[in-house]
């Protein structure tokens, strides 16, 4: 069942069902200045950073689910509702969201009263623009009041929920000129505030949360929109808000706008005043200036709607899959840039006050963004190897304010390391800017350590091979990219994180063989880097220790149909046949059958037809088979989730591509396609009602056959699943792959395909692509004419001859 549709036209989804299976959410901002807005205008915004500047309060895991955000209610005769449904919940005559690039708009009407709210924040602008129309689509005049409703947060939104003794005493705010300002704190250290504002006179406001909402109603009932009035009430500590009120009448057909502002500003310490006790309003007054008329957001909207066709238009496919277009031209890489600037701080599921910037994370995400942005990509790489050690190993977060290691989680995440050399490259291919290589760049943010980023990526390699195990293959030390494969853990104790304890390291054998094909896989291809610098020794030292670790794989990391997925603390196999449950992990058989497929095709064919029939289901590819039914303790978190589900045999939509790249080199495209449709949101749509999350952004996991309830996914939009299944499919399905000097031509795709035309806009310059299929195969070029010349090889060479060439690949044998 669905609940909306894909408005390809527009860019949007279009929901039509307030009452979806989860809120289904959209983020406005692009740079710093940031909302989650759900499809019943909850949500919140902050300013950089999720945990130290949330401007609005919002109650995650609550009941009614999704309350808080940015509410305007409509009282009209004895009806109360709101645009947005919630959280009045009076059913309406007509009801759309409209999910967009940077946007949403939400529309209700009832009873002849039509109000349109339109959401976002423009570019280069700290604040949430909210612009309400009002419109009278009857026959007879209308008076109606109308509220809002913002509830402010105390900016530290840890300190927000926890800390009451203190923080129902802090609480200011000033009002003036229809703009309520909260001031929270800024007579002391803070230098910022924000506001809520409003470009025409209200008749009255309410800044204290109790005065307005009543101290034992919910959001639904505010006493004073029931009472048809506000108190101007000023609140001073408890619960600050803002909230304008508006008598309104309207002829028929008669037409009002409101623009509303939701502001942060910041300022130098000499100036925050303008008189004691009295902030500096100035450049308040110069953002309300700069959206204060209807043409100026219809100015901006058109500003938001180049700046994302411009990012959009660096890959567009044209393909009879309409499913596949809407993936890969408008949300997938949508999302892409979502994650690269969230991270896995701020959605429905991360509450923005747990996790920072992931250091393997954030360079996964790279590789889905890295076209759309090159700058902020070169800038997001110097950040990451920032935070790194001067032995290569690297705090496994940051935060996004300070960019400074979390110490709270450590390092000693032995994958980590190895995602730096993916990202710098992917970046380097992208943009063909080598110089990037020689930033210097401090270790543990200490620019008394600064080295260059190649050395970065050098102790990068050498962390592998510093930290062997018995069997020559990489110890896995807290974990790898599993979390939760925790093999040096072994807790017995409820209050310890699985992530940070390791009570066994002494004498520790425990192996990971995704780290094994991981370094083989990025190893390679810092040997390979290292040979187009020229750097022939170090090229010829590290192309050493990729081939041994090519054979220690062989030798110790083959199960007899797949890839073992580790050693444990004792040196047991896991992921072996021999194993009761766990016998085959997704992992390993991805790294190891990339690592290993152009010299072992026996292993990689038997590890991909076995991760085939006991790994994938109807709704993916689940993470290991048989799920976990007990806790074990040498394996650590992994087995305390019930089966099916996360780390425990989900579709950890994450590694799906990992097979779906690995079916791609070894020519099997129909294989690797129907892996890609499983999972890609557009191709499940109809199953909404099961699937529950977003039908437009992919989820970090959807619950496994061995699951209560298999199809049902959890934690959407923050998740690598977005770079990587962007990456698979544009890079190994379609094939089009950027490479230090050109981009290589490889596709894999359906037999059943006769062609498909990919626009590729390739360090500024476009190569107008069109690949035809007529013998009906999957992989092989037959034939590359370049502006009409035949090329000798499937790469196309970088020129700028033109700044548009036409390129016309023939498949075939
Ligand atoms: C984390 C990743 C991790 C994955 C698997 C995600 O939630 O952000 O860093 O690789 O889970 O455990």
């Amino acid at each position: 069942m669905k609940y909306g549709f894909f408005d390809d036209e527009n860019k949007e989804y279009v929901i039509t069902d307030p009452a979806t299976p989860y809120p289904w959410i959209n983020y406005l901002g692009n740079h710093d200045f940031f909302s989650l807005i759900s499809n019943t205008s909850g949500g919140y915004s902050f300013y950089k950073d999720a945990k130290y500047r949330r401007l609005n309060r919002y109650r995650y895991n609550n009941t009614p689910t999704d309350d808080g955000g940015r509410y305007f209610y409509i009282k009209d005769g004895d009806t109360i509702w709101s645009p947005g449904w919630k959280p009045v919940k009076t059913s309406m005559d007509y009801y759309e969201c409209r999910h967009g690039l940077g946007y949403t708009l939400i529309k209700g009407r009832k009873d002849n009263l039509e109000a349109e709210v339109l959401y976002f924040v423009p570019l280069h602008f700290t604040g949430e623009i909210q612009r309400v129309k009002l419109k009278n689509t009857g026959s007879e005049k209308k008076s109606f009041k109308l509220f809002s409703l913002i509830e402010w947060a105390l900016w530290n939104a840890e300190d927000d929920m926890t800390n009451f003794q203190r923080n129902f005493n802090t609480g200011e705010v000033e009002i003036e000129d229809n703009v309520i300002y909260h001031k929270t704190e800024y007579r002391e250290r803070r230098n910022h505030y924000a506001f809520h504002s409003v470009n025409h006179d209200h008749s009255g406001f309410d800044t204290d949360r109790e005065s307005f909402m009543g101290l034992y109603n919910g959001f639904h009932e505010p006493k004073n929109v029931l009472n048809g009035r506000s108190s101007n009430s000023i609140a001073h500590g408890w619960s600050p808000i803002a909230s304008h009120y508006f008598e309104i009448e309207l002829k028929p057909g008669e037409e009002k706008t409101l623009i509303f502002i939701l502001g942060y500003v910041e300022l130098p310490e000499e100036k925050k005043w303008e008189s004691k006790g009295i902030i500096n309003k100035a450049p308040a007054r110069e953002m309300l200036s700069m959206y204060d008329s209807d043409e100026k957001v219809d100015r901006a909207m058109m500003d938001l709607a180049d700046y994302w066709n411009e990012l959009l238009s660096k890959y567009q496919i044209e393909s009879r899959d309409s499913k596949l277009n809407r993936m890969v031209n408008i949300w997938n890489q949508y999302q892409c840039m979502i994650t690269f600037n969230m991270s896995r701080s701020a959605s429905y599921f991360e509450s923005g006050i747990g996790r920072g910037m992931g250091f393997r994370d954030s360079n996964q995400d790279l590789i889905g963004f890295v076209h759309q942005v090159p700058d902020r990509a070169r800038q997001r790489i110097i950040d990451i190897a920032s935070t790194q050690f001067l032995d290569g190993s690297c705090y496994h977060q940051y935060q996004p304010l300070t960019k400074k290691g979390n110490n709270a989680i450590g390092s000693g995440f032995n994958d980590d390391p190895l995602w730096l050399i993916l990202g710098t490259t992917a970046y380097i291919k992208e943009t063909g800017d080598f110089s990037i290589l020689s930033e210097s760049v401090p270790f543990d943010n200490d620019t008394s350590l600064s080295k260059s980023l190649f050395d970065h990526l050098t102790v990068s390699f050498d962390h592998v091979i510093n930290n062997l195990g018995p069997h020559k293959l990489p110890l896995i030390g807290r974990a790898d990219w599993n979390d939760c494969l925790n093999l040096n853990c072994f807790s017995k104790d409820p209050n310890e994180s699985f992530q940070t304890t390791e009570n066994k390291t002494e004498g520790s054998r425990a192996e990971s063989l995704m780290i094994a094909g991981l370094f083989v896989v990025y190893g390679q291809e810092y040997v390979n880097l290292c040979k187009f610098l020229k750097k022939d020794d170090e090229a010829n030292r590290a192309q050493s220790h990729v081939d041994e670790m090519r054979i220690a794989i062989n030798k110790y990391g083959w199960d007899g149909e797949w890839f073992l997925r580790a050693y444990d603390f004792y040196g047991n196999k896991i992921g072996s046949n021999e194993n009761e449950e766990g016998k085959i992990f997704i992992e390993s058989n991805g790294w190891c059958s990339m690592a290993l497929f152009d010299k072992e095709d026996k292993k990689v064919i038997k590890a991909l037809d076995s991760v085939k029939k006991y790994l994938d289901c109807d709704y993916g590819i689940i993470l290991n088979y048989p799920s976990f039914t007990k806790y074990y303790i040498e394996l650590g978190e992994i087995s305390t989730y019930p089966e099916g589900y996360k780390e425990n045999g989900s579709v950890f939509c994450h590694n799906n591509p990992w097979i779906m790249i690995a079916e791609s080199m070894i020519g099997r495209g129909d294989q690797a396609f129907d892996y890609y449709k499983k999972i890609a949101p557009a191709y499940i749509e109809d199953i909404s009602d099961l699937h529950k999350t977003e039908p437009y952004v992919y989820a970090q996991m959807i619950a496994g056959k061995d699951a209560y309830k298999p199809g049902e996914a959890k934690n959407s939009w923050l998740t690598g699943t977005a770079a990587w299944n962007y990456y698979a499919v544009t890079q190994f399905i379609l094939g089009i792959k950027p490479d230090y000097d050109g981009l290589i031509v490889d596709p894999c795709i359906p037999t059943s395909w006769e062609g498909y035309k990919v626009v590729r806009n390739f360090r500024g310059v476009v190569y107008e692509i069109e690949i035809k299929n007529p013998d009906k195969v999957s992989k092989g070029v037959k034939k590359i004419v370049f502006d009409g010349k035949n090329l000798e090889s499937n790469k196309i060479p970088v020129v700028k001859r033109e700044s548009k060439h036409k390129v016309i690949v023939t498949m075939g044998n």
